[in-house]
């Protein structure tokens, strides 16, 4: 092998950072099968189960049957279905938009979105915690990064007063992915209206699992007509792939003309749109309702235990539970022990979080039952103590 690469192999590993994939077979349900055993599975997205949901796989199916399996083109070449449009009439609808636009992931809405509203001699303003892709996106961009301390508006303030000039934008997670916390929108929607700045929440992990009907966390603060950009993930609590951004109309042609994620990229095919389609119905239903008290009560038992039995678990209501370990080694052992257990929560380590905040991260899904999860909290008690993590 090429010398350079192999030294910095070694040196990742060195640090305890190497990163390796886990091959799982069979579906993405509560319980799934690592190295032939069985393992509760407690680090998916899929948290209301959608992605083993029937009417999606049938949804799906139909739709390879009447379109095939490909979009074929760009949107703007020859690539827009009457699928794609009435997905996003879905989603504007669901999100209670004027327009909406679909993406083709998450990373390539944030990575399309933000450039296409910030340049040169812009200024994004970002929380500190925000998602990797949100990072991505800003250096793109040109703009001016202005990272902000973590949910911290009052510095935030302190900051547009310094910094806002130009046009400018605040970005944010909804959900914060490795913390679990929700960013405090009321607070930001007053600041951008103050600095006459835009507001993009990215709602990856709220969007289908938060709020009364669904809707994610905007609504669970009474903001979600306040959002500029409400941007959200099919690949998620909604069981699908790709992403979307509900929007004005007028900024709905903007991210068609600017957004080059959107431009220069084969649209989404046949059969994700038509899952997307039926699980932003199913969100929307009784069923949904159903499915989201279930995730929230396993939510509130997981974090009740977790913190019972002594750890300090950062505040957060949401499915996402961290515990932070520190050393990136530990939290490698911690998570190997846990399988080696039957209980596969993956290690998370710099640089997706910041070094020296290695943690646990635990989700929950709606397909856990209580039995599961007292399972899980006194296997990770045993071992947390014994690793010194308690
Ligand atoms: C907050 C956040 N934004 C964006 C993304 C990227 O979404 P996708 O997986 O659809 O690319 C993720 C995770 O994957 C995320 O956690």
């Amino acid at each position: 092998m090429n010398r350079t690469i192999q030294h910095e192999l070694d040196d990742i590993t060195r640090r305890g950072l190497l990163r390796t994939t886990r091959l799982i077979s069979g579906r993405q349900t509560a319980r799934v099968s690592c190295n032939d055993c069985d393992v509760l599975l407690l680090c998916s997205n899929n948290y209301l189960g959608l992605a083993d949901h029937p009417v999606l796989a049938a949804a799906s199916i139909a739709a390879i049957e009447q379109y095939g399996t490909s979009s074929g083109a760009s949107r703007l070449v020859s690539g827009t279905m009457d699928l794609h449009e009435r997905l996003e009439s879905a989603v504007a609808s669901f999100k209670q938009s004027e327009a909406a636009l679909v993406f083709n992931s998450g990373h390539a809405a944030n990575t399309g979105i933000i450039p296409a509203l910030a340049g040169r001699g812009d200024v994004v303003f970002s929380d500190r915690l925000n998602h990797a892709s949100i990072v991505d996106g800003i250096l793109l961009s040109g703009a001016r990064l202005v990272r902000y301390p973590h949910n911290d508006y009052r510095a935030l303030a302190a900051l547009m007063e310094k910094h806002a000039k130009g046009r400018s934008l605040i970005v944010t997670d909804g959900v914060f992915s490795m913390d679990g916390d929700i960013a405090p929108l009321a607070e930001l929607v007053e600041l951008k209206r103050s600095y006459g700045a835009l507001l993009m929440v990215d709602d990856a992990h709220g969007s289908g699992a938060l709020g009364e009907q669904g809707r994610g966390s905007a609504e669970l603060q009474g903001v979600g007509n306040d959002v500029d950009i409400l941007m959200g993930t099919f690949g998620k609590a909604l069981g699908s792939f790709g992403a979307y951004a509900a929007v004005s109309a007028e900024l709905r042609s903007l991210l068609i003309n600017r957004a080059r994620s959107f431009i220069f990229s084969t649209s989404l095919p046949p059969a994700v749109l038509a899952a997307s389609l039926a699980a932003v119905e199913i969100v929307q239903t009784r069923e949904g309702d159903g499915l989201r008290d279930a995730l929230s009560a396993n939510t509130r038992f997981f974090r009740n235990a977790l913190k019972n039995a002594g750890f300090k678990i950062p505040a957060g209501s949401t499915q996402i539970v961290p515990i932070v370990v520190g050393s990136a080694v530990t939290t490698m052992q911690f998570s190997e022990a846990l399988l080696a257990e039957g209980y596969f929560a993956q290690g998370i380590r710099p640089p997706t979080v910041p070094i020296g905040t290695s943690r646990l991260r635990f989700t929950l899904m709606s397909s856990h039952t209580h039995a599961d999860l007292v399972g899980a909290v006194d296997c990770i008690t045993t071992i947390g103590r014994r690793l010194g993590v308690l």
